[in-house]
């Protein structure tokens, strides 16, 4: 996760103390969630190779998508889409009410996986982001 993270100038940078807590989150009305794609390797003794994964975090219902990364000689196949996916519906089937999150302005990729994803724009925050400045336009996908 680490290495797609490096490898991804737009993506959310997380410390790897940030990774770990999604395998160590105990409290169930706040809790890290993470899903995964991966291609091949023969356990035990092969490691699969990263894909993709997306990373949410629960208070109560609702929920916010904190980062989602494809490897980027993986990307425009679809994956980010079922990351996605298979996002909103355990959301759906853990009786969430809606998901948010936020991104960079300039993100246009993923502003525009977003929508396709049933997400609709909510609102602004002026010069949210640092390293380079900029704003972060925010999201909103209710759950029905
Ligand atoms: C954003 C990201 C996760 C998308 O993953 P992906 O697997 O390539 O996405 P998909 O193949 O499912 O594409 C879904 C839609 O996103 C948009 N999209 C994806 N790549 C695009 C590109 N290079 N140019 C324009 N639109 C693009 C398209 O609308 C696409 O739908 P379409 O293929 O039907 O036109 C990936 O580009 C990524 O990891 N980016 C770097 C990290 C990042 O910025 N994450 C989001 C902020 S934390």
């Amino acid at each position: 996760m680490m290495v797609l993270d490096q490898e991804s100038p737009t993506a959310a940078h997380w410390p790897r103390a940030q990774y770990e807590s999604v395998l160590t989150t105990s409290n169930p009305l706040s809790q890290r969630v993470g899903w995964v794609v991966e291609l091949g390797g023969k356990p035990p003794s092969e490691a699969p190779e990263l894909l993709g994964f997306l990373i949410a975090h629960r208070v109560d219902t609702e929920w916010e998508l904190e980062n989602v990364i494809v490897a980027e000689g993986a990307r425009r196949r679809g994956i980010g889409t079922s990351l996605l996916n298979e996002f909103i519906e355990h959301v759906r089937a853990e009786n969430g009410s809606a998901i948010f999150l936020e991104v960079r302005e300039s993100n246009q990729v993923a502003r525009s996986l977003y929508r396709k994803a049933g997400f609709e724009e909510t609102g602004a925050r002026k010069s949210y982001y640092s390293a380079p400045r900029e704003n972060a336009l925010l999201y909103r996908r209710r759950i029905s």
